[in-house]
C-alpha cells in the first residue's frame, strides 16, 4: 500500500472527526460572552434568528462549522450576584480607603463576574436610607465613607461608575434598595438632618437594635416611591430590587404601629 494513500486517509479521518466533535458542540449549544455582542449562545445557523445572522464570531470555532451567534436566544437567562455593601460585607473593604482605590475594587469585583459568565449585578445603593449615588434624597452612605452623610472626596458616584463599567461587559446593573431599615442592629451614630427617620420620625422606631420605618405610613409610602423614581430616572439601571419590603424580623415584641394600622382599618383595611 502506498503511504501517501494511508496518510491522506489518516488525515481525512482526523478532519472528519474532528468536524463531527465540532458539530455536536454546535448543536449544544455553547454560551459565550462575546467582547462585542455581549453575552449569547452558539447555534446552528439555519435556527439562527433573521435579525441576527452573524458567523465566525468565535476564535474557538472554525468558519466551515455553520453556526451564528445570537445573543437573543438565552436572553431570558438571568445569571447575576450580588453586591452587598450594607456593614460593607463585599464592597469596600475599608472605608478609608480613597475613591481610586474604591473603584479598582469595584472593577476587580466587575471583571471576576465577567470571567464567570454572569450577565448581571444587584448592587445594593440604599442599604440603610443612605445612599451610595449622588441624590437630592440624601445622605451618602456611612459604609462609603466611614461618616454618614460625608460625600466622597474627591465626589465619585459609585452607581453611575459601576452602571458604565457594567455595560461595558455587557453586564446589567440593578439597583438594589432596603425601602424601611433605616439602621442596622446595634449602630448608634447620629443620623443626619435629612436622613428618612428624621424627615418622618413620627414613623421611625426603635425595635430589635434596627431603627425602622412604618411600612403602614402612607408619607414613607410615598418617599420610597420617589426615591425609586429618582433612581431611575437619574440613571440607566436595568432593574430595581426591593429587599426587606417587609417589617422587620419579629423580637418577640409588638412593632409599635398601631397608630398606623387603626388608619388602615379606617379606610377598609382588613
Ligand atoms: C443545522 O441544522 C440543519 C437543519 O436542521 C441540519 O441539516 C444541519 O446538519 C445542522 N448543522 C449543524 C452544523 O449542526
Ligand atoms: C414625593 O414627591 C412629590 C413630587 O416631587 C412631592 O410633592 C412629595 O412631597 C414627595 N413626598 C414625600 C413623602 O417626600
Amino acid at each position: 500500500m502506498n503511504l501517501i494513500f494511508i496518510a491522506t486517509v489518516f488525515c481525512w479521518l482526523l478532519k472528519f472527526s474532528i468536524f463531527s466533535l465540532y458539530q455536536v458542540r454546535a448543536n449544544t449549544c455553547d454560551t459565550y460572552n462575546h467582547p462585542q455582542y455581549g453575552f449569547g449562545q452558539w447555534i446552528n445557523q439555519s435556527l439562527c434568528p433573521n435579525d441576527l445572522y452573524l458567523t465566525g464570531l468565535c476564535e474557538s470555532k472554525p468558519m466551515d462549522v455553520k453556526c451564528c451567534f445570537s445573543s437573543q436566544t438565552i436572553k431570558e437567562e438571568f445569571r447575576a450576584a450580588w453586591i452587598a455593601t450594607v456593614s460593607n460585607i463585599d464592597w469596600l473593604s475599608t472605608r478609608t480607603a480613597t475613591p481610586t482605590q474604591q473603584q479598582s475594587e469595584l472593577l476587580n469585583i466587575l471583571n471576576t463576574l465577567q470571567k464567570l459568565n454572569m450577565n448581571a449585578v444587584v448592587f445594593q445603593i440604599r442599604p440603610v436610607g443612605d445612599t451610595l449615588y449622588a441624590s437630592s434624597l440624601k445622605p451618602w452612605s456611612i459604609y462609603l465613607t466611614g461618616i454618614h452623610g460625608k460625600p466622597p472626596s474627591p465626589l465619585w458616584d459609585p452607581l453611575e461608575f459601576i452602571i458604565a463599567e457594567a455595560h461595558k461587559r455587557n453586564i446589567e446593573v440593578h439597583a438594589w434598595i432596603n425601602p424601611y431599615r433605616a439602621r442596622m442592629s446595634g449602630a448608634t451614630y447620629e443620623l443626619a438632618s435629612n436622613h428618612m427617620a428624621k424627615r418622618f420620625s413620627k414613623y421611625a422606631y426603635t425595635y430589635n437594635k434596627y431603627m425602622w420605618m412604618d411600612p403602614g405610613s402612607v408619607e414613607v409610602q410615598e418617599f420610597i416611591v420617589n426615591v425609586t423614581e429618582d433612581i431611575v430616572r437619574q440613571y440607566a439601571v436595568d432593574g430595581i430590587h426591593m429587599d426587606d419590603y417587609f417589617y422587620p424580623y419579629n423580637d418577640g415584641t409588638e412593632f409599635p404601629d398601631g397608630t398606623t394600622y387603626a388608619e388602615y382599618q379606617q379606610h377598609d383595611g382588613k
